[in-house]
C-alpha cells in the first residue's frame, strides 16, 4: 500500500506546497483545510498538475473534526505514515508587534490554541494509526522564532523579533517534540521540529527571502527520510538549530 500523509492547514502557503511535493513523490496525500471552499480550490490547483490529492475539512482546534478525520483514516487506510502539523497563525500586529508588555491574554490563548494545543490533540489522536505504519514520521512545523537560545543572544538574527504569543507557542511545540521523541524511543516512529526558513506566504509576508518551493524542503525531506537526523531534532535544511 502507498504511504499515506496528512498535512494540516494545507489550502495555501507551505502546507499546500508540502502536500504538492509529497504527492509528486507518489505519496497518497490528505490535504486538510478548515474552509472546504478554500480546500477545494487548492485541490483543483493540484489536479491541474495531474495530482490526485484527497481533501478533508479540519478546523484544527475542533475536537470533533479531529475525531472525524481520525475515523476516516482508520477505516480507509488503517494507518498513517506521515503527519505534518503545519497549521499555524500569528495574530495582531504581526512580527513587529505583540510585545510581552502589550499583548492581550486572548491573543496568547488563541495563538496557543492553534499553534500548540490543537497540534498535541491531533498528534495524540492519530498516534495509534501512525504506530501502525512501517516507519511513521511526525513533522511539527515550528520556527526559528521558538529558539530560546537565539532569543536570548544579542546579535542573533531573531534577537529583536519578539511577537510573544507566536514565539512562545513555537517554543512549546519544540518541548512537545522532545517529549514525544522520548516517549517514542524504541519504536519506528520519529518526530521532528522543523523550521522552514523565512518564506513568502500570508504569514511570512512578501519581505521573506525564500519562496514556498524552497520553504517546503525542510518538512518534505524529514517526511521522506531524505535527511539523516535523529528523532527529537530541531532542524532547518538538515542543520540543527539551537533550542
Ligand atoms: N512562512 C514563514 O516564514 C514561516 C517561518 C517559520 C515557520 N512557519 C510555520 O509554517 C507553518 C505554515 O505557515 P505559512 O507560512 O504557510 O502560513 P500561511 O500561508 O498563513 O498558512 C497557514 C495555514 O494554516 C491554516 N490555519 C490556521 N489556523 C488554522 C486552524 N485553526 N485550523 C485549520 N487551519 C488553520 C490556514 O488556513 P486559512 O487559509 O483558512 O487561514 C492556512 O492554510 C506555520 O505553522 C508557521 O508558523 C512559517
Amino acid at each position: 500500500m502507498k504511504k499515506v500523509a496528512l498535512v494540516t492547514g494545507a489550502n495555501k502557503g507551505l502546507g499546500l506546497e508540502m502536500a504538492k511535493q509529497l504527492a509528486q513523490k507518489g505519496i497518497q496525500v490528505i490535504l486538510t483545510a478548515r474552509d472546504p471552499e478554500k480546500g477545494a480550490k487548492a485541490i483543483k490547483e493540484l489536479e491541474l498538475l495531474g495530482l490526485n490529492v484527497e481533501l478533508l475539512q479540519l478546523e484544527t482546534t475542533s475536537s470533533s473534526d479531529i475525531q472525524r478525520v481520525k475515523e476516516y483514516i482508520e477505516s480507509k487506510y488503517g494507518k498513517l505514515d506521515i503527519l505534518i502539523n503545519n497549521a499555524g497563525m500569528i495574530q495582531g500586529e504581526g512580527w513587529g508587534g505583540n510585545s510581552v508588555e502589550t499583548i492581550s491574554m486572548s491573543n496568547i490563548r488563541e495563538t496557543f490554541d492553534t499553534n500548540f494545543f490543537s497540534l498535541i490533540e491531533i498528534t495524540l489522536a492519530l498516534l495509534p494509526l501512525i504506530k501502525k505504519a512501517e516507519a511513521g514520521r511526525i513533522i511539527n512545523m515550528s520556527s526559528i522564532m521558538g529558539s530560546l537560545t537565539l532569543h536570548a543572544s544579542e546579535g542573533s538574527p531573531i534577537y529583536d523579533s519578539k511577537p510573544f504569543a507566536y514565539n512562545a507557542s513555537k517554543t512549546a511545540v519544540n518541548q512537545f517534540t522532545v517529549h514525544l521523541a522520548h516517549t517514542l524511543k524504541g519504536t519506528s516512529v520519529k518526530v521532528f521540529s522543523a523550521h522552514p526558513g523565512w518564506v513568502k506566504t500570508a504569514l511570512g509576508t512578501d519581505y521573506a527571502p525564500m519562496n514556498v518551493t524552497e520553504g517546503a524542503k525542510t518538512g518534505v525531506d524529514l517526511a521522506l527520510d531524505l535527511v539523516n537526523v535523529p528523532s527529537g531534532s530541531y532542524t532547518h535544511l538538515g542543520q540543527s538549530l539551537p533550542w
